[in-house]
């Protein structure tokens, strides 16, 4: 991957127009009861952009903490971008409207910022897990045409994907009328996707990073912030981890979407913006071994799902 040795900005441009905040917070696994709390201690450190989905489980909470923050003053609706995506089940074109309703029932609001598809997967109609009975076949062209619906009408402003290989996202650039604004996938320096990166650039597709940190308090146990080089890095520039991971990504053009509840590091890790992983650095992070760290093996069914292996799913790219 080039590197773009810039200071990382605060903002990238979308296709639409709009701006992106390059630091998001994560809300996936922020239970309920903790959620909230995270959120206003989020915005009042600084961060601009929040990253929710349906599914998650949430977004009532998420929709109460933003209330209490414009009612009291700390942040206009305006200045806060919102992704929210629509789960798996609600692919049918009639149910992609009442689903991005429902979302903003919960959070509260008249319209988002940016309306994700959350993975190129689809179940049956009200069911929730992955159970290979609910699964039911992909059909981009219809789902992708009532997003456009939706950004047509004002409610999304945004509207893009997340999980799609290289190859998922080029078919969708072919019969897109709105190409998507952002892909949202796993990256950072572990698993830093150079082919998706190149293709993002030169298509004009923002691409956002999640799990930046390689989700080490989750099931998926990534450990890259013990990853020798990374660490390193961090201690020539003495800095956490952590922070040359996130910086990493900012420095790649991706915005980040890091998740904590504890806010000495929601407040700590937003210090980012006031020095750079310099050139020498930044190449010997090429050198890091790479691998996937969620890989969806549940979505993978002999039978039932589309995708009969994890080359299937990815497109090669695992
Ligand atoms: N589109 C998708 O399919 C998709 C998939 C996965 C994730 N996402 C999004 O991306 C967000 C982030 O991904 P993620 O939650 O998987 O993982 P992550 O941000 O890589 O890691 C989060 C974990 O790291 C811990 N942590 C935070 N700061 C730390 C630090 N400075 N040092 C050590 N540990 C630290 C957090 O614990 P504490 O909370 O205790 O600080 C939490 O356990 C999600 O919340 C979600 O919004 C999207
Ligand atoms: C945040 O900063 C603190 C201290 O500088 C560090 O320990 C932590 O790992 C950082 N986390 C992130 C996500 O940058
Ligand atoms: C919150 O993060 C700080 C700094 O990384 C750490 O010292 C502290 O133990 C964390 N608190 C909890 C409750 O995990
Ligand atoms: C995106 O893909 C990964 C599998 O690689 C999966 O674990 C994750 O759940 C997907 N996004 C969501 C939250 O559905």
């Amino acid at each position: 991957m080039e590197t773009e040795i810039n200071k990382a900005p605060l903002y990238f441009d979308l296709n639409t127009g709009a701006k992106i905040p390059s630091v998001g917070l994560g809300t996936w696994k922020a239970s309920p009861g903790v959620v909230g709390q995270a959120i206003i201690a989020a915005v009042k450190a600084g961060y601009r952009h929040i990253d929710c989905a349906r599914v998650y489980d949430n977004e009532k909470e998420v929709g109460d903490a933003l209330k209490e923050l414009f009612s009291s003053g700390v942040v206009k609706r305006s200045e806060l971008f919102i992704t929210s995506k629509l789960w798996c089940s609600d692919h049918a074109p009639e149910d992609v409207s009442k689903s991005l309703s429902k979302t903003l029932q919960d959070l509260q609001l008249d319209y988002i910022d940016l309306y994700l598809i959350h993975w190129p997967f689809r179940t049956k109609p009200g069911s929730r897990g992955w159970d290979p009975e609910v699964m039911a076949p992909l059909c981009l062209p219809e789902t992708w045409a009532a997003m456009e619906g939706l950004y047509a009408s004002g409610q999304a402003r945004a509207i893009g994907v997340s999980n799609f290989s290289t190859k998922k996202l080029e078919d969708l650039l072919k019969f897109a009328k709105v190409p998507p604004a952002v892909n949202q996938v796993e990256c950072h320096p572990v698993w830093q996707q150079p082919a998706l990166h190149n293709l993002c650039k030169s298509t004009g597709v923002h691409l956002t990073a999640y799990s930046p940190l390689g989700s080490p308090g989750s099931w998926v146990k990534g450990e890259i912030l013990k990853e020798p080089i990374l660490i390193e890095v961090a201690e020539k520039l003495n800095k956490s981890p952590a922070q040359v991971a996130l910086c990493w990504g900012i420095q790649s053009g991706h915005s980040v979407l890091p998740k904590s509840v504890n806010e000495s590091r929601i407040k700590e890790n937003l210090s980012l913006f006031d020095w750079c992983i310099p050139p020498e650095l930044f190449s010997k992070l090429s050198g890091i071994h790479q691998q996937r760290l969620l890989r969806g093996d549940f979505a993978i069914h002999e039978t039932c799902s589309p995708y009969k292996s994890l080359e299937e799913l990815w497109d090669g790219e695992i």
